[in-house]
């Protein structure tokens, strides 16, 4: 049973006007669908999109987001590539989910007119906060190395910003390591800046980043279509991580993308506003989102003292049903 209390997301979901967003990604998998469902949902202006290391290298990173882009019939929005590796970490890639290329190895063609602007990815989130008539809504589905950076470098920026969503972190288990997320893990001190912004921040971890999955009857209708980014996704949705499973009738999980549902859609999440601190400390739990679920003070508060520490809205539950819905009545209408 959760306490849980509604997303307060669900506010910012009922205005009429389209809802400014910028995607920072890894693509990736997961943030290529995240990225074909920003573009075609209604309730979304993607206003701009930044490139990290994460999944594969950066440069690889910004084809995959142009090569994405193109095949979602995107309009012309700037794309910018950013850090080439963590603040302290090295470069991790996890070609052994995404594929050599980051795109699960699909064969994707190059990018053809669309390229990267001439500015950084620090740059250019500075200039598209700023430029935006109303606030932003951040969304970050990779190491959060690009927006640390954003907040040091021009911390002005979060007057414009009405909350960061990001895609990283787990309450129970990881993935890197068992207690961290990849995203968190990738950069940990890079999460760290980012908790401690000073805007409203949700994390969707991995208690339901690995919930959400559509059937595999709608991901083969997918793949059937005439029309590209309905196909594109159906194939990204085929992808499996192949330790996971190798059954092709398994149903494909949406991964990044179900972040971006909860910005569309805030009522198919539910989130408790909880104290989360990253673990720093070298050894097993480094990277590891430790968000403190406890009803009162323990021993360490009683002896010590309380500390001050980022309240974040955690994600707890997810209408996986109401996501997958939404998830294809968006990319194939077009
Ligand atoms: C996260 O790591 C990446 O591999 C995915 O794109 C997702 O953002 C999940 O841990
Ligand atoms: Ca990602």
């Amino acid at each position: 049973m959760t306490t849980a209390q509604p997303n307060p997301l669900a506010r910012q979901g009922s205005t009429a006007q389209p809802i400014p967003v910028i995607i920072d990604c890894d693509t990736g998998v997961d943030d290529a669908l995240a990225l074909l469902f920003a573009v075609r949902h209604p309730g979304l202006d993607l206003r701009a999109v930044t490139c990290v290391a994460g999944n594969t290298d950066v440069d690889q990173v910004v084809r995959n987001t142009l090569t994405v882009l193109d095949r979602a019939g995107a309009p012309d929005l700037p794309v910018a590539r950013g850090a080439a590796r963590p603040l302290i970490e090295p470069a991790r890639h996890a070609s052994h989910v995404h594929g050599q290329d980051g795109m699960g190895d699909l064969g994707l063609p190059a990018p053809t007119t669309r390229t990267a602007v001439d500015v950084d990815a620090v740059t250019l989130l500075r200039r598209e906060i700023l430029a935006s008539p109303r606030p932003v809504t951040l969304i970050p589905t990779a190491p959060l190395t690009n927006i640390a950076l954003l907040l040091r470098t021009y911390p002005e920026v979060t007057r414009n910003i009405e909350r960061i969503v990001f895609m990283g972190g787990a309450v129970t288990t990881g993935n890197a390591t068992p207690v961290a997320e990849f995203n968190v893990w990738h950069d940990p001190e890079a999460a760290a800046i980012l908790l401690t912004a000073g805007v409203p921040i949700t994390m969707y971890g991995l208690d339901v980043f690995e919930r959400v999955v559509v059937p595999a009857a709608d991901v083969r209708r997918l793949r059937a279509s005439a029309e590209p980014g309905a196909r594109l996704a159906g194939d990204l949705l085929a992808h499996r991580h192949p330790a996971a499973t190798t059954d092709p009738d398994a149903p494909g999980g949406l991964g990044d993308a179900g972040a971006v549902c909860a910005v569309a859609d805030p009522a198919g999440l539910t989130t408790e506003l909880l104290p989360v601190e990253v673990s720093l400390a070298p050894g097993p739990t480094r990277g590891q989102t430790v968000v403190d679920r406890r009803p009162r003070h323990g021993e360490s508060e009683i002896h010590h003292g309380t500390r001050e520490q980022a309240l974040v809205e955690v994600g707890l539950d997810v209408d996986v049903t109401r996501y997958a819905r939404l998830y294809l009545e968006t990319v194939e209408t077009r």
